[in-house]
């Protein structure tokens, strides 16, 4: 099968994300080529990842000296204590800097390893292996490492792009359906934001996405995703203006986890469907959308059920708390939250634009839930 590939290069960025069934099977080349001097890896590795997968890369990697460090991916995992913990073992097992650390996992694995990644010796050689579509269309590319703080989502973080990305689709096949609408959450983003034709494909296509029945599918769409959000990462790496357009909806999420305490029972892609559908409905309620767009987008909803049982987590009672958490967001400078809000299909309000007082949000989100 042909791999689909995308070459990453800004002003501090040269990568490349290689998405195909099997492209794992690049691996062992692609470090020597990158990564000349290595002689130790770290592999990070999920727990959940199945086995043979797991025996394919030690496969890849026989020339090295590994050391494997293991998880069980939560919220929880995304805390300055863990990413410490991983750091003094980094130190004891001496991984230099010209060693690599790779990633094989979701977004959880991702960020964490990133992150821990970017700060080991002020920076050492990463790959990433992302292994849920959720990882494999936005959190392993774009540069942004995180972990939690007990005030927040992401709080904590740093911009440290990869050397390589190898998303293979072969690794899609054991995951369940749960993670693969979390995974449509950001596609579906991302055609909203800035895509009105994708928009209209992912309609079509949806239902062999979340079957994940068909290989060319799900490339095609995992690149075109990549490439919208590579369009707005080039312009703005830093995340000073454009790139905030990519939080559509995630303001909302975040405030949605924090406030259900990172629970297992809603996890990310889920708020962030609710997060997208909040804002489009205040866009609405704002007259910056029309009636017509707000219908399509709960159109899609309703027609694939993606709001089932939302209520549990956003309530008239636990909202107080969610806009608590929405206040301390990244994309706010002052005492109001910043948000970005959907004109149409295809096209966004500019950061900055519209920005609410914590008693106006929650005002209007009793409205609107
Ligand atoms: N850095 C960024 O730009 C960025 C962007 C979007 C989201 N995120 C972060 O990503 C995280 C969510 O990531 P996620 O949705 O991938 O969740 P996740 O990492 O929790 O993975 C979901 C579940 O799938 C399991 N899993 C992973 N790969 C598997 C496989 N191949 N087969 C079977 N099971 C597998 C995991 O063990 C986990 O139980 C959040 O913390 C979010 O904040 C970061």
């Amino acid at each position: 099968m042909k791999m689909n590939k995308i070459f990453v290069k800004n002003k501090n960025t040269n990568y490349t994300i290689i998405i195909g069934k099997g492209s794992l099977g690049k691996l062992k080349t692609q470090i020597n080529k990158l990564c000349p001097k290595a002689k130790k890896i770290g592999l990070i590795l999920d727990k959940n990842i199945p086995n043979d997968f797991k025996f394919k890369i030690k496969k890849q990697l026989r020339k090295y000296s590994v050391h494997v460090y293991e998880f069980i991916p939560n919220e929880k995992l995304k805390s300055f204590k863990k990413a410490n913990d991983l750091l003094e073992r980094l130190i004891k097992n001496n991984l230099s800097r010209n060693d690599t650390i790779i990633t094989v996992g979701g977004g959880i694995i991702g960020d964490f390893g990133s992150f821990v990644a970017s700060i080991y010796k002020r920076g050492i050689n990463l790959i990433n292996i992302p292994s849920t579509l959720l990882a494999q269309v936005d959190s392993s590319i774009g540069g942004k490492t995180a972990v939690n703080s007990s005030g927040g989502k992401n709080l904590i973080g740093t911009f440290y792009q990869p050397r390589l990305v190898l998303s293979d689709l072969t690794l899609l096949k054991s995951l369940s359906k749960r993670n693969l609408v979390c995974g449509f959450a950001e596609i579906l983003k991302h055609s909203i934001i800035k895509d009105s034709k994708f928009f209209k494909k992912l309609d079509k296509d949806k239902n062999k996405i979340f079957e994940n029945s068909d290989f060319k599918t799900m490339g095609d769409t995992i690149s075109k995703s990549c490439k919208i959000k590579l369009s707005f990462v080039n312009k703005d790496e830093r995340e000073k203006n454009d790139r905030m357009i990519l939080n559509f909806g995630h303001t909302f999420a975040h405030g949605i986890e924090a406030a259900n305490k990172y629970s297992g029972k809603i996890n990310h892609g889920e708020a962030v469907l609710i997060g997208m559908i909040l804002a489009t409905r205040l866009s609405y309620v704002k007259k910056v959308c029309s009636k017509k767009t707000l219908d399509m987008i709960e159109n899609l909803y309703l027609s694939n059920k993606l709001l089932k049982k939302y209520l549990n987590f956003l309530n008239k009672k636990n909202l107080n708390k969610i806009v608590n958490f929405m206040e301390v967001d990244k994309k706010n400078y002052d005492k109001k939250i910043n948000l970005i809000l959907l004109r149409k299909i295809g096209l966004t309000t500019k950061p900055g634009q519209y920005r609410l007082s914590p008693g106006e949000m929650k005002k209007v989100l009793k409205k609107i839930i």
